[in-house]
């Protein structure tokens, strides 16, 4: 379905009064659109409306759903579903409480670096969020049925696929890092379980409001590797601010080991994990994230400048390095 043609009546059918287009969903390319997100008023109250055509949408409902039923937490919530629909084969649709508030990290666009309290605050309600999310909504897709291994293999050729006619970066300077990457990764990873999670848990999706936090973006909730999300939010401050305040490889080597040393304090071990353990998993996904970088945010990306994309490159490359030979033994 073209949402952009639709959203309109859609939005007026469900008794949603448009006020303006928060965010445009997209998929790597300016002209997929895959969700709208509306701000607007329902039934009198301040409320968000999310039009999503893609499948994810189905999920994105239940996954809020059996947060709300599984939830235990005091701090760690999400914007109470007012209204919805589920898919119907084009579309799904989603009415929530509009939550007004900050960031953890209320200064990340444009500037990707963070003080120590706030990555404090953010490690402490990831402990917190993780140890609610203990559901999962449908079975494991083919690439979720064995070991993390398998799941991040399969991941990178999927990228791969998608960087397939992209001419950065060249193949002399990817290929080698993507196979030492792809190398270490099957080890560390052999035999170590998927845990059905949020996925998107970091800065852009959780609304700080009088002493609560706020998860929003349910739509990739999926099984992924442990610690996932600690390298997802490391990696989603550097996209695009690295850029936008010019933050360079070596500053920012500095903030993800400032980020890691953090983790280890806080995560580890109300999460059980013992310290090099925890060190280890948190790296591999660290290089996860470097290859997932390289590969879908740089080389498959339509939506982002030729300078953006080279300067985050000159970030990420360098950075999977350190990390390659960090895990390399
Ligand atoms: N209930 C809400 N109250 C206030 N703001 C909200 C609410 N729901 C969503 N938002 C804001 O809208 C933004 C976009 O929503 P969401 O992340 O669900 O869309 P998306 O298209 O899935 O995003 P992405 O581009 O990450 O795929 C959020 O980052 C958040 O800032
Ligand atoms: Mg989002």
């Amino acid at each position: 379905m073209n949402l952009s043609k639709n959203y309109k009546q859609l939005a007026g059918k469900a008794g949603f009064k448009i006020s303006r287009v928060l965010h445009v969903g997209t998929y790597y390319d300016p002209d997929i659109v895959r969700d709208i997100v509306l701000l607007g008023k329902f039934r009198g109250q301040k409320a968000v409306m999310k039009i999503s055509s893609w499948p994810e949408g189905i999920n994105e409902i239940k996954d809020i759903l059996s947060f709300f039923k599984n939830n235990k937490s005091k701090t760690v919530t999400a914007p109470k579903v007012l209204s919805y629909k589920p898919f119907d084969g084009e579309k799904s649709w989603f009415i929530s409480e509009f939550v007004k508030g900050t960031r953890i990290i209320p200064g990340s666009w444009p500037n990707p670096l963070s003080s120590s309290a706030e990555k404090e605050e953010m490690a402490k309600i990831y402990v917190e969020y993780i140890k609610n999310f203990r559901f999962a909504n449908r079975p494991p897709a083919l690439i979720e049925s064995r070991d993390a291994a398998f799941f991040v293999k399969s991941r990178f050729f999927r990228w791969l696929d998608l960087a397939n006619n992209s001419t950065h970066p060249k193949k002399d300077i990817l290929l080698p890092r993507f196979d030492a990457a792809l190398k270490i990764l099957e080890r560390g990873f052999k035999n170590r379980p998927l845990q059905y999670v949020h996925s998107h848990f970091s800065n852009d999706h959780i609304i700080k409001s009088k002493g609560k936090y706020y998860l929003v973006d349910f739509a990739n909730a999926g099984y992924k590797p442990e610690l996932y999300e600690l390298g997802f939010v490391v990696w989603n401050l550097s996209f695009l601010s690295c850029w936008q305040s010019r933050v360079g490889f070596k500053r920012w080597l500095k903030e993800t080991t400032d980020w890691e040393n953090v983790f280890l304090k806080l995560v580890a071990g109300p999460l059980n994990y013992k310290e090099r353990e925890f060190l280890k998993l948190l790296r591999l996904n660290m290089l996860e994230r470097c290859i997932g970088a390289i590969l879908a945010d740089i080389a498959a990306n339509k939506t982002r400048t030729e300078n953006e994309k080279k300067w985050m490159l000159n970030i990420y490359l360098p950075l999977a390095d350190y990390y390659i030979k960090k895990l390399f033994r």
